[in-house]
């Protein structure tokens, strides 16, 4: 089963949402994951899922915690989103980015927002939304010392190998996305052949990270078939398989094979 497990349909990029999904399921894409990446996002995404085939997770990205004034009531705001949608699947997209702050200003505030989303994924039961870039220290730190993890996966891999064993030895799963077919992701499609089939994800991202050969255009869902072509060729797989192996993995993590 094709499933685009990361896109931001929410994105103002994305102009005509209903002719993207429609584009998406014409391409053979039977589910997808919208993320979000604040309060307000969690609203809009959420009501866009209200709908066959597509789910959302709610959260507070790194790059968006500028708003978050109080952190108990962000956790509440989020908690009350997730109770009011049947279409919630996770807590997402979270996490810890400091490619865009290098003198890592906002540290404190990151690990504070992103470990209290954390603990909110554990007490719902529900899996995370990972975005790990140039934080992997500080990540490694706040997972080792949570007594209790949340099932989920780092989207979008962007660690070494050695963060990469980490993430699995934790039990997460790892998504790949079109950057997976830049010319310059060598190292990437490297980390990509260490990863086990039944940990494996794929996603667009979209609109960023438009693959090869349409890098460049606002990336839409109907590129995961893309995406999942590229990671086949790859790993010297057919695509069918790939699609069936990282569908099954993503019905599993969020657990809607036994919906
Ligand atoms: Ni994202």
């Amino acid at each position: 089963m094709l499933i685009d497990t990361h896109c931001h349909l929410t994105d103002a990029k994305i102009v005509d949402v209903k002719k993207t999904i429609n584009e998406a399921h014409n391409a053979g894409v039977e589910m997808m994951f919208l993320q979000s990446t604040s309060i307000e996002d969690s609203r809009r995404a959420v009501a866009i899922a209200e709908q066959e085939g597509l789910y959302a997770t709610v959260g507070v990205h790194p790059e968006d915690i500028d708003n978050v004034g109080n952190v108990e009531e962000m956790i509440a705001e989020l908690e009350k989103i997730v109770g009011g949608s049947k279409r919630v699947i996770g807590i997402g997209e979270i996490g810890l980015d400091f490619y865009w702050d290098k003198e890592k200003k906002t540290k404190e505030k990151q690990i504070q927002i992103f470990s209290a989303q954390m603990e909110l994924a554990v007490r719902l039961k529900l899996p995370v939304v990972i975005h790990m870039r140039e934080a992997e220290e500080e990540c490694f730190e706040i997972l080792t010392k949570m007594g209790t993890l949340p099932r989920g996966e780092f989207h979008c891999f962007a660690g070494s190998e050695k963060f990469l064993k980490f993430v699995l030895k934790m039990g997460f799963y790892v998504g790949f996305a079109g950057n997976v077919t830049f010319k310059s992701a060598a190292g990437l499609r490297e980390i990509l052949h260490k990863v086990p089939l039944n940990r494996l994800l794929i996603e667009t991202d979209s609109p960023y990270l438009a693959p090869e050969p349409v890098r460049g255009t606002v990336n839409i869902p109907a590129n995961v078939k893309i995406v999942a072509t590229a990671i086949a060729k790859e790993l010297a797989l057919d695509t069918q398989k790939i699609e069936e192996q990282t569908g099954k993995n993503a019905l599993c993590l969020y657990s809607l094979d036994i919906l």
